[in-house]
């Protein structure tokens, strides 16, 4: 009761104001006692305790995080190769070994449960369809498993945490035609029916309170032409997600630095720290190709997203989704960063 009175206290004294540049600074008398009812530190809920203030600004200028390549820990040392990219080179190194391939197919850990219970909401999917058998799979380079269980598990979750709001983003749909695109949508509708956020050009309409409000909870990305037809789809362009496509640090901060500076302040935005090893990186290491994409890049992307989270606000002009690689490395560390960037914004309007 005591703790409940003095969260409420704290909530209602968050000198937040959007009007500026701003800072949450709250000095409280019990620091300790206070500590674990600060917003931003119950990740599985963050969304549903975010001060009111930041419940009304617009989605689109909160920083979110987000996962790269979500699905891939569903990937295994066995499983059978991807008909993604790059099919036939992975053919000819999968006939010494699949290892190497594995090693570079995976990029997150955590499965999706965990994921969003540490904060994650925005995930990257990619999806093959089996045209003969009508099954989805997760993939990167080799395959995952089947979508529908994993879809369900995020409906399952949605329904125990009804303040909170994720993006699934259909980034890649590999060997699909109109008649599999229809089954998958079909899927999507039932899986998640009115939880579904209608599409809108609107969107400095959506806010965590609205969304609240009308029962909404989940915004689906479908990078397809066919997303004209539906109106629970999101077209990629009101969700762009510029890719850098390098292996060096330096060049990564500067594409993240101008894609926040040049972003459309009436859309989302996706700022990727991620590295890429592309065929180059390779071929000045065979260590670098034996080894794999955690111990080669990761450690190279923590340092890239630290520097580049401590000097980038959310807000008109500045962040909004960020994913990354292995997002529950150092005990989710991306995640805290992100989310607890929303005490302080830039502005919300134009200067
Ligand atoms: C891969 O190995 C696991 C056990 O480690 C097994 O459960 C699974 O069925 C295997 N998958 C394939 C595609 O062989
Ligand atoms: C997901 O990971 C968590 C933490 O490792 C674990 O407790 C949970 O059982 C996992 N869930 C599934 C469905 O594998
Ligand atoms: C697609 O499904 C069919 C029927 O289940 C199966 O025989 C085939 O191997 C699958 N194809 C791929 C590429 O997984
Ligand atoms: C899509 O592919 C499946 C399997 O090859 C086929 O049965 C179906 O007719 C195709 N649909 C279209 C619209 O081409
Ligand atoms: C894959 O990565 C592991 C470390 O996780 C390493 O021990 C192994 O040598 C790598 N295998 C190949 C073929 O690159």
């Amino acid at each position: 009761m005591h703790k409940y009175f003095l969260f409420l206290l704290f909530i209602f004294q968050l000198p937040i104001c959007f009007s500026d540049f701003i800072v949450a600074d709250a000095k409280l008398k019990d620091e300790n006692e206070i500590k674990t009812n600060y917003w931003y530190e119950n990740l599985e809920y963050w969304m549903t305790r975010l001060p009111p203030k930041l419940k009304r600004v617009p989605i689109i200028y909160l920083a979110i995080p987000g996962s790269h390549n979500s699905m891939t820990y569903t990937i295994q040392k066995n499983s059978t190769i991807a008909r993604d990219k790059f099919v036939g080179i992975k053919r000819i190194i999968s006939f010494f070994s699949k290892n190497p391939i594995f090693n570079w197919s995976v990029n997150q850990n955590s499965n999706v449960t965990d994921q969003l219970n540490h904060g994650i909401r925005y995930l990257d999917l990619r999806v093959y369809a089996n045209r003969s058998s009508n099954e989805f799979y997760f993939v990167h380079g080799l395959n995952g498993e089947e979508i529908t269980e994993h879809l369900q598990s995020i409906s399952d979750w949605l329904d125990n945490h009804q303040k909170e709001i994720i993006i699934l983003d259909f980034q890649h749909l590999y060997n699909f035609n109109s008649t599999v695109h229809d089954i998958l949508i079909r899927k999507i509708n039932d899986i998640f029916k009115d939880k579904l956020v209608p599409k809108t050009s609107k969107m400095k309409k959506l806010t965590v309170s609205f969304l609240n409000s009308q029962n909404q909870q989940v915004i689906v990305i479908y990078r397809d032409p066919k997303v004209d037809d539906h109106v629970n789809l999101w077209p990629g362009n009101l969700w762009p997600n510029p890719w850098g496509n390098t292996a060096e640090a330096s060049e990564l901060l500067k594409f993240l630095d101008n894609g926040v500076t040049t972003r459309d302040d009436t859309v989302g935005f996706v700022s990727q720290i991620i590295l890429t090893a592309g065929p180059m990186y390779f071929v000045h290491s065979r260590e670098k190709f034996l080894s794999n994409l955690h111990t080669s890049l990761g450690g190279e992307m923590e340092k890239v997203s630290d520097k580049w989270l401590k000097k980038n606000y959310p807000g008109f002009g500045g962040m909004n989704i960020v994913i990354t690689d292995f997002v529950s490395d150092r005990d989710y560390k991306f995640c805290k960063d992100v989310i607890r960037k929303n005490e302080k914004m830039i502005r919300l309007t134009k200067p």
